[in-house]
């Protein structure tokens, strides 16, 4: 079992983070950490484990992400995952929204770090990989008159007895009632400060750090202070920031992917897939961002959105009209 610290990785992220975004994102980084949509326990043990889980071997290194507050469950939804080959197992307890906590999981776990070490306990010994903890830095709630940091502390000592070697802290607060899903990944205010001074203080943990990263130059500064940074929304709103993390954040010497590059190594894939069945858009949703802030983005959207949203199209005619468009970009 390797616990190796990854300098950079991408957020889980419901809805985005499918097998078919990770499967892009590869295309521009081969380093970069990447993470499932969270799945809770009881759709693995008792749902399509096939389908919720399997992946392309092209996606290592990649962290399967649990949801859910039963030791029991996680441990046999830990069972099936064994199968599929995982390079990690992540818990979630800092998503605060009420679907999830009403789950009593998510960051409503932190109301019990207890029932978080056990749950991690469970995973550990049905697993042969490492577990480790996604979370914020406390609940406003249990924390109304502090910062967190006993309260982290106290869940990473926790943790840690459990054999949980990794935290990553989405470096705020997280409120569980009065904010939407969306106020709070914005609100409380963030506080990077206290992540390192919680490195400092364990320094045989794996700490990475999450929250409003928005560049591999904001990923380098931090890396000076915790051992790995995790980008959410700015890799699914601009993924091409992540074509030069090899040679930026892991020293490799491999050329840079052009974006033009990246959308012809998918074709292969989404010709596998087209004739498998799958309708072109569940691929090809997430290069809507691939040419963000550069001239012609509004057209590529627009006329990504018309390809793979044609009636009755097959691989040849969404790849000729493909390939049409990202000549327009390489002249
Ligand atoms: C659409 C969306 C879905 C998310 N789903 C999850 C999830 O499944 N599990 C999780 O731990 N966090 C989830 N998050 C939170 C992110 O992992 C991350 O912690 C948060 O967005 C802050 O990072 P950022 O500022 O870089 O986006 C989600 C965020 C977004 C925007």
């Amino acid at each position: 079992m390797t616990f190796l610290p990854c300098r950079l990785s991408v957020a889980p992220m419901m809805d985005w983070t499918d097998r078919h975004f990770r499967y892009f994102i590869r295309r521009l980084s081969k380093s970069v950490q990447l993470y499932s949509e969270m799945i809770t326990a009881s759709a693995v043990v008792f749902g399509d484990d096939e389908k919720l889980l399997s992946f392309d071997p092209q996606e290592h290194n990649l962290i399967l992400q649990l949801g859910g507050s039963d030791p029991e469950l996680l441990a046999k939804a830990c069972q099936k995952a064994q199968a599929f080959d995982y390079d990690g197992l992540n818990l979630n307890a800092g998503c605060p929204s009420e679907r999830v906590s009403s789950g009593s999981f998510g960051a409503s776990l932190r109301k019990d770090p207890q029932l978080i070490a056990d749950c991690l306990s469970a995973m550990r010994e049905n697993s042969k990989v490492p577990v480790s903890l996604k979370t914020r830095i406390a609940l406003e709630e249990m924390t109304p008159d502090s910062d967190g940091f006993e309260d982290l502390c106290r869940c990473a000592e926790l943790a840690q007895k459990t054999g949980c070697r990794e935290i990553i802290v989405h470096a705020r607060k997280a409120k569980l009632k009065g904010l939407t899903p969306k106020q709070n990944r914005e609100r409380p205010a963030l506080n990077y400060d206290l992540v390192y001074r919680f490195k400092q203080t364990f320094p045989d943990l794996i700490v990475s750090i999450n929250g409003n990263i928005d560049s591999l130059d904001a990923a380098l500064k931090h890396l000076n202070h915790v051992d790995g940074a995790m980008i959410g929304r700015a890799a699914y709103g601009n993924p091409y920031l992540l074509a030069q993390a090899d040679q930026k954040i892991f020293n490799a010497s491999t050329p840079i992917v052009t974006r033009v590059q990246a959308v012809r190594e998918m074709m292969p894939y989404l010709e596998k897939n087209m004739i498998e069945g799958l309708r072109p858009h569940i691929i090809m949703k997430h290069w809507l961002n691939l040419f963000k802030g550069c001239p012609g983005a509004v057209l590529w959207r627009r006329t990504l959105t018309q390809i793979m949203f044609l009636e009755n199209c097959n691989f040849k005619s969404v790849a000729e009209s493909l390939n049409k468009v990202i000549s327009s970009f390489e002249n």
